[in-house]
């Protein structure tokens, strides 16, 4: 199996380049800076690109079963970034027939299943209120993937740490079976690396914590 993964320079992109190929995958990573991924191995392709590089990306996803995409706002930003670059990942899927898609997705990204929380309200509020373009940004990319027509599955993750991995996770919806607002980057990618082989979560929003 080949997975394109979008994001792959990131803390939690490294990582999920090298489980995957030590899983045995092979991996096609997009990166704007290549020289980040110091990984070296017959089975994994570098495409560089920007995310504005319709033709890079589509470079990316042709010949992939899969897209895991976990890149994300780090920051401010004035303009939306990410989400055109969904609607081109997307574009590039259907264009060469990829259908699987696995994508992070945080608690800005609402749910029907989601109950209240305050901790999860406020997390959204102050989140909201610093990376004000960077909100709008990731939750268009919810939109995106729910209209897409692909079997996509959004991970919505809490707070990112480097934590140790816990070799499980809770799996529920933000308020509503997920309460804690931690996740480890370890579990994170076992979890997003077992849906590879998964219908569980096709056409589903669920989020995770530790
Ligand atoms: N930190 C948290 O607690 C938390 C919580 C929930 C969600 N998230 C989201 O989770 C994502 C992944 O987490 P992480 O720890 O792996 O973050 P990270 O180490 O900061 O990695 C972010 C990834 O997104 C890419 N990226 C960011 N801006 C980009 C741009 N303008 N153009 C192209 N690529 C861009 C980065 O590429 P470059 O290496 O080229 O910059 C990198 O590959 C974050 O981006 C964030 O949105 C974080």
């Amino acid at each position: 199996m080949r997975i394109a993964v979008f994001g792959a320079t990131g803390r939690v992109g490294t990582r999920l380049i090298k489980e995957a190929l030590a899983r045995g995958y092979s991996v096609a990573a997009y990166a704007r800076s290549p020289q980040k991924i110091a990984v070296v191995h017959p089975k994994l392709l570098i495409v560089q690109g920007g995310l504005e590089d319709k033709d890079k990306i589509e470079e990316a996803v042709k010949g992939a079963d899969v897209v895991v995409s976990v890149m994300g706002p780090v920051g401010r930003q004035d303009k939306l970034i990410f989400s055109p670059a969904y609607e081109s990942i997307v574009q590039a899927m259907k264009k060469h027939g990829v259908k699987r898609i696995i994508a992070l997705g945080t608690p800005t990204i609402p749910d029907d299943n989601d109950g209240f929380s305050l901790i999860f309200w406020s997390l959204i509020v102050v989140v909201g209120f610093i990376i004000r373009k960077g909100h709008e940004d990731i939750r268009t990319v919810g939109t995106i993937l729910r209209k897409s027509g692909l079997d996509w599955t959004l991970v919505r993750v809490p707070l990112l740490t480097n934590g140790r991995k816990r070799g499980r996770v809770t799996v529920g919806y933000f308020g509503n079976g997920v309460e804690w607002p931690w996740v480890s980057r370890a579990d994170f990618v076992d979890f997003l690396l077992e849906q590879l082989t998964s219908n569980t979560y096709i056409g589903k929003a669920p989020a995770i914590s530790n």
